[in-house]
């Protein structure tokens, strides 16, 4: 398929630039404006009494477990996966194989389908592992907040990022509150929005009218899109602060499980970076997506 796109005219490319340099200089003045606001006495105060650490229970125990560095990655790539395949399953016209199922023989879906929600079920069953574990271990008040405080100390970090004075909290013991909150939203509502909608608009969701109305499909292809989107922004913006914020130290928590500052965490990053890099390429091979499709259902692969 050759998709054959307009150039933008000149004057385009200049209205572009301008509002690019314009929302720099929003930006900019945003920045003096905290900056100005956090020199009153009043924000002076406000953030003395709340620095922006995220409330702590005593019980919490310190650090990143093993188990949540290994369920960390493959959430990662699995998303990776999820996403590839799912922007398969929104923008292609024509399968490049199709599947049916041995079980139902109705259920007959394109592969890129197959494979989205194939991933889709090895991401839930990671995600459940990580929740059951996370209460397990007691690591959950880490990530789950357990005093209003939070919403101050969120409001705190926030403006200490905007004002380019970035707050040095010390994430191995514990996270700062907008981190907190990010990570539980992440968590507890999106990865579940994700997942309810996406089950209704499959295949194995009940089709009685009574199971119909209470998601309506177009309702759920109006969240399972966006929910993605952010996602995908939550991502960007997380993984730029893991860098801007000392990478090495950030890394070797999440990826090597320790304290102690060395390039093991940044080379185990990169090993997972190179898989996903894999990962995202694999997912647009049908004859490859064919073999474990083969596995639960019978295989056409057509010509494009
Ligand atoms: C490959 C890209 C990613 C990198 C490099 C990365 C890095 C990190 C790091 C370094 C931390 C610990 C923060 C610290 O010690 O200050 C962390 C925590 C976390 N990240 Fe990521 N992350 C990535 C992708 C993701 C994705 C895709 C998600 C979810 C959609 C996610 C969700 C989380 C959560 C929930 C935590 C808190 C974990 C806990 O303590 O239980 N991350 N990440």
């Amino acid at each position: 398929m050759s998709h054959t796109r307009a150039r933008p005219t000149w004057i385009q490319v200049l209205i572009g630039l301008f509002g690019v340099a314009a929302l720099v200089l929003v930006a900019w003045c945003g920045v003096f404006v905290v900056r100005g606001l956090l020199s009153t006495e009043l924000f002076t105060t406000f953030i003395t009494r709340f620095p922006g650490d995220a409330p702590r229970l005593a019980s919490t125990p310190e650090g990143i477990p093993a188990f949540v560095s290994w369920t960390h990655f493959l959430n990662a790539f699995f998303l990776v996966l999820i996403v590839r395949t799912g922007i398969r399953v929104r923008t292609e016209k024509r399968a490049g194989g199709l599947w049916t199922s041995t079980r139902v023989k109705k259920r007959r879906m394109s592969l890129a389908l197959w494979g989205h929600v194939a991933v889709d079920v090895l991401w839930l069953a990671n995600g459940v592992v990580f929740v059951a574990l996370l209460f397990i271990s007691g690591h959950w008040a880490r990530i789950v907040p357990t005093d209003w405080d939070v919403f101050p100390n969120a409001l705190s970090v926030l403006l200490q990022y905007i004002s380019l004075d970035w707050p040095t909290e010390n994430s191995w013991v514990n996270y700062n509150a907008l981190q907190q909150l990010s990570y539980v939203v992440i968590v507890f509502v999106a990865a579940p929005l994700a997942a309810i909608t996406g089950y209704r608009l499959s295949a194995v969701y009940p089709t009685s009218p009574a199971w119909q109305r209470i998601l309506p499909t177009e309702l759920a292809k109006r969240i399972h899109y966006p929910t993605m989107l952010f996602f995908v922004a939550f991502v960007v913006v997380h993984v730029g602060l893991v860098l801007a914020t000392g990478a090495l130290r950030n890394l070797s928590h999440m990826y090597a499980a320790t304290d102690q500052v060395s390039w093991w965490g940044f080379w185990i990053f990169a090993a997972t970076v190179v898989l996903m890099v894999c990962g995202w390429r694999a997912a647009r091979r049908d004859d490859w997506i064919a073999k474990p499709a083969a596995w639960f259902g019978s295989v056409r692969l057509l010509k494009r």
